[in-house]
């Protein structure tokens, strides 16, 4: 049977065993009479050391194994004589279980650019980067779903086909089986439907009447804006709590960011220190803190009010009642504080139609929090529960409330106080990771004008 690299590393089999071992030949190493392979198979960031003989060296077996060939091979797991290993494996039977020409073959040893990673996104899994990025982005993803069960959240599947836009108009892409200039009424659903961009509304539903609960799936946003944080598809978690006001949900998100970068720092280790050595030096000590550190919280307000007297050449004035700039909220969590910061009571003439009203008329109960080399990592709102107020506001943005009805019927049977917010998986792992380009924390990115694999 086979074992990983990393099973055989973490000392699951004792010294002297013979194992069986199938990966790729990151490198190999020829002396006089043997050579030696590095073989990685993916399970962790440490490739195993592996040393080819005499008598296998002699026989043309070695002829085709380069680096990126797959290979078997069978042998002895010994503690290794060289330093930075401690085993090594022994060879007594190698196989060739897959060539891989080394005149056409992309990948080298030497450290690639991320662009031409990106370029062959179809076979960068096997480096050390994106390997590193992939385990940590599963490690991630199944720390959210810890952290919700521990909480009893029900995990809840929200639609991806929808017939509604949550954040209001114009970044939707279209769902149709009809040919350009068919009428609407003869589409697959009899009416236009799209890719959602969020969860949130129907997560609302059944957290009016689970309580809690939280979707994590794909969403989908067609924004025209080729930024390194922006992807037109990506991954959101999204909590949503009944019973629970704008501040509930500030602790929440708070905790639910300390859980998943807790979880990373002790169960990904190994494939962090690699962002810490190449990408960003000093990530440790940024992760410890976001760990430790409790988060600003200050009104939007009193943001702008900070941008505005601060000798800082913003591209963007900071001006009441504009949304912040990423710039904005860099340089809040960056440069101000130092940590991150959450910014709630907005304007409401820059927030979507569902986030409450608070009493001073003009401010909504939302809350973004921005963290330090991405900005924005979370939006959320206290939802206007009061069916008054929510009418008049769509009325107010001419959103159809007929289409809307089975929302508002929640307002109108057994209405409740409730929040909720939309964590970025793809920007969470920006932060773990320092990467600056969301391309990079995705495995095939969807981006404009890129559509590839
Ligand atoms: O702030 P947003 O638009 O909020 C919502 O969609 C709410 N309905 C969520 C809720 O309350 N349930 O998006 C939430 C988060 C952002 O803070 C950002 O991290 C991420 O989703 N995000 C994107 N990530 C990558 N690419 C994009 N185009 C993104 N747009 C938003
Ligand atoms: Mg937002």
């Amino acid at each position: 049977m086979r074992i990983t690299i990393r099973d055989l590393l973490a000392g699951k089999i004792t010294e002297n065993s013979e194992v069986t071992v199938m990966g790729w030949v990151r490198t190999r190493r020829d002396a006089k009479g043997f050579s030696f392979l590095e073989l990685s198979d993916g399970s962790s960031l440490t490739t195993l050391q592996v040393l080819v003989g005499e008598k296998l060296f002699r026989s043309d077996i070695l002829k085709n194994v380069h680096t990126g060939t797959a290979l078997q091979i069978k042998g002895l797991l010994l503690p290794s004589l060289g330093d930075g290993q401690k085993w090594e494996v022994r060879v007594r039977e190698l196989t060739v279980l897959g060539i891989a020409d080394p005149a056409t073959y992309p990948l080298q040893k030497k450290r690639h650019s991320d662009e031409f990673l990106r370029s062959i996104a179809h076979l960068r899994s096997r480096t050390n980067k994106f390997g590193a990025i992939l385990r940590l982005r599963s490690q991630c993803a199944w720390a959210v779903h810890d952290f919700f069960r521990e909480r009893h959240f029900f995990y809840v599947h929200t639609p991806i086909i929808t017939g509604s836009n949550c954040e209001g108009a114009g970044k939707m892409f279209k769902v149709t089986t009809l040919p350009t200039g068919d009428r609407v009424k003869d589409d697959f659903f009899g009416k236009e439907a799209a890719l959602t961009v969020s969860g949130q509304l129907e997560a609302e539903l059944l957290a009016l009447g689970l309580s809690q609960v939280y979707t994590f799936g794909p969403t989908f946003r067609a924004e025209n804006s080729n930024t390194l944080r922006h992807a037109a598809e990506f991954w959101m978690v999204e909590p949503e709590m009944a019973f629970a006001n704008l501040g509930d949900n500030m602790d929440l998100a708070e905790a639910l960011i300390k859980y998943v970068v807790n979880t990373a720092l002790n169960e990904a280790r190994e494939d962090l220190a690699l962002f810490n050595k190449f990408v960003e030096p000093g990530l440790f000590i940024r992760l410890e803190n976001i760990l430790t550190d409790i988060y600003v919280r200050l009104s939007y307000t009193e943001a702008i009010d900070i941008l505005k007297n601060v000798h800082y050449n913003f591209k963007f004035e900071p001006i009441w009642g504009m949304d912040l700039q990423t710039e904005h909220e860099r340089y809040l969590c960056e440069v101000h504080f130092k940590k991150p910061v959450i910014v709630y009571n907005y304007p409401a003439t820059i927030k979507p139609f569902y986030m409450r009203l608070q009493d001073d008329g003009r401010t909504v109960a939302a809350m973004d929090i921005l963290v330090p080399k991405v900005g924005e990592l979370i939006g959320g709102s206290q939802r206007e529960e009061r069916l008054d107020f929510l009418e008049k506001r769509m009325d107010e943005l001419g959103l159809d409330r007929q289409a809307y009805w089975w929302y508002l019927d929640t307002r109108r049977f057994g209405t409740v106080p409730h929040s909720g917010f939309g964590l970025g998986f793809e920007r969470l792992l920006m932060m773990l990771t320092g990467s600056a380009n969301i391309r990079d924390v995705i495995p095939f990115p969807r981006t404009p004008k890129n559509l590839d694999f």
